[in-house]
């Protein structure tokens, strides 16, 4: 496809992007792990589900402590995915079937299988090669204490120490991640002009975004205080790591049309949307609306502070409801609390799956309609929920091993996709695979296959392929929302969300009780009404309501609808 045929030239303000687990999704030679033939071979399918991207997870060769977080060559493909001419051939086709390519790039850290780390190593202390990471001598008498008492993101101290080949402890090395991932030192012009030059390398292999893995946390205080709460931390959003963004910023611009996302956890809206600035990254994730508990009030603050902070730096707002490190939606909607955070994944609180899936329906409608483009994680098209009981032996996340269990980690939300069939390993695998998907897949998933799911105009892919669809034509790009306070007359109720654009009406019921929508046709509902009093048949034979114009009608429990008003409210 050619640069002219594309939509509009900002796509990426506008997209629906899919985040592609790639040793989760399709395993085309049997080995148990997905590859990027799985991934050529099912391109159809992701073009008639309707995404306009694809963000693939680190796709380099790794020795996966970290799922591949922990990348040994940026410039390859691992073998067990296959060969960069593989990669070239799926950028080349995805394009060809309208879908672009997004990569995720880890500039925080890289594995200690990197030749730069085992070159840091193999010299001794002060050496040039050290001076690419953060190496430090120890505290105390005989260096046996870190050099600060940083905690590492996956539990335990930041920091491990090394040893010479005779037994002899050396320096330690910093690693806010697993200790298989040395972070870089960004205060090292080496480490920057190396990135800006992975960045070119996959530009030029017709790349079309970045997705920036731990964004906010490549620059440290170079003195490396102990943590002290009552100041900034000195290793996460300080001010010095918009520099390389500015620089990241400026390679962008040299391509047409290329995409820079951050992956940022920021309490702060203010010091989140500095990395928007004009000259900085294109988008952000937005995980203030992930992690909202399904509640109407929660989510109107958070979807309006995701406006107002976006609209006050000139950027397109994003919407995600999970990825590769969440509990999946399904699961965390059927829970008692619905809200999500990092450092707190309750695996012991009771799932109603059959809820969890009916608000995961709706809130698939409401973020589908919200201005600005929409992050979707493989699987939740179908409607997978969390696997919360995964063996012990099989589990692979640092973070579960690390915690020794008391985090239950991701790999819930990581299991590889039921595509056929009515047993494991649900044509993850080709038949006569020689080995085992990498995680078990529940017997449960056979309901959930694409193959099951695909004839059945009631399920969850069905209503994502019409909504994506639908989204395209009857959502513009740029059509600003505005909140309805009102239709036919009465108030909307605080449970519900409600608000037009474009064409169309999107109406979300948190409450209890069916609520009584406006007069208009009925475009889209994630589930039946509980009353209508149609005054038409269905405009279409697909499903016996959509398309269907009504006099009102009342919106379930839980649900959304997407309504063309008959008028104004
Ligand atoms: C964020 C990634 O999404 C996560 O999966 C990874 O473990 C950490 N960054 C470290 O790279």
């Amino acid at each position: 496809m050619t640069e002219s045929n594309w939509r509009p030239r900002v796509w990426w303000q506008s997209a629906a992007i899919y985040e592609l687990y790639v040793q989760s999704f399709a395993d085309s030679d049997g080995d148990g792990i997905g590859d990027l033939a799985g991934v050529r071979a099912r391109l159809p399918y992701l073009a008639e589900l309707g995404v306009d991207a694809i963000w693939y997870s680190p796709w380099y060769p790794s020795p996966r402590s970290d799922a591949g977080y922990d990348v040994a060559d940026y410039r390859s493909i691992d073998p067990a995915f296959g060969t960069l001419a593989d990669a070239d051939a799926l950028i080349a086709e995805g394009h060809q079937h309208g879908i672009r390519t997004i990569i995720d790039v880890v500039p925080n850290h890289c594995s200690d299988q990197h030749p730069w780390f085992a070159a840091a190593l193999a010299a001794p202390p002060g050496s040039a090669e050290r001076a690419r990471f953060w190496f430090r001598p120890g505290r105390g008498e005989h260096g046996d204490r870190p050099p600060n008492d940083w905690q590492s993101i996956f539990g335990g101290p930041a920091w491990t120490r090394t040893s010479a080949a005779d037994g002899t402890p050396g320096e330690w090395y910093l690693h806010l991640f697993a200790p298989e991932q040395p972070d870089f030192n960004w205060g090292n012009p080496e480490v920057r002009a190396e990135f800006e030059d992975i960045l070119r390398f996959w530009f030029d292999r017709g790349v079309d975004g970045i997705r920036i893995d731990s964004a906010a946390l490549l620059t440290k205080d170079p003195a490396l205080p102990d943590s002290d709460p009552s100041d900034p931390s000195p290793y996460t959003d300080r001010d010095d790591v918009h520099d390389i963004y500015r620089a990241w910023r400026a390679v962008a611009d040299e391509y047409p049309a290329r995409v820079l996302i951050g992956e940022i956890w920021l309490p702060d809206a203010t010091r989140f949307a500095r990395y928007l600035r004009p000259d900085e990254l294109h988008t952000v994730f937005n995980f203030p609306y992930l992690c909202a508990p399904w509640d109407a009030a929660g989510l109107r603050q958070v979807i309006d502070g995701t406006l107002s902070f976006h609209a006050a730096v000139g950027a397109p707002a994003t919407w995600v409801l999970s990825n590769h490190d969440v509990d999946r939606h399904v699961s965390r909607y059927g829970r008692a609390d619905t809200s999500f955070a990092l450092d707190r994944r309750d695996h012991s609180q009771p799932v109603d799956l059959a809820l969890g899936t009916r608000r995961a329906r709706a809130a698939a409608l409401l973020t589908m309609a919200l201005p600005g483009s929409a992050y979707l994680y493989q699987g939740e098209e179908l409607g997978l929920g969390e696997v919360e009981d995964l063996p012990a032996a099989r589990r692979q996340d640092p973070i579960w091993h690390r915690t020794n269990g008391a985090d239950p980690g991701r790999d819930g939300s990581r299991v590889p996709l039921p595509w056929s069939g009515t047993e494991p390993p649900f044509g993850f695998s080709p038949p006569g695979a020689r080995k085992e998907p990498w995680l078990p897949q529940p017997p449960a998933w056979r309901a959930l296959t694409v193959q099951a799911e695909a004839a059945d105009p009631d399920s969850m892919l069905t209503l994502y392929r019409r909504a994506l669809h639908l989204r395209r034509t009857e959502f513009p790009p740029g059509a600003p929302m505005t909140w309805l306070s009102s239709f036919s007359g009465v108030p909307v109720p605080a449970a519900v969300l409600a608000f037009t654009r474009g064409q169309l009406a999107c109406i979300t019921n948190l409450s209890p009780s069916p609520v009584e929508l406006p007069a208009g046709d009925l475009i889209l509902t994630s589930t039946p009404l509980t009353s209508t009093p149609l005054t038409s048949t269905p405009l279409d034979g697909t499903s016996p309501l959509d398309g269907t114009a009504l006099a009102g009608g009342l919106l379930p429990s839980d649900a959304t609808a997407w309504i063309r008003l008959a008028a104004t409210p």
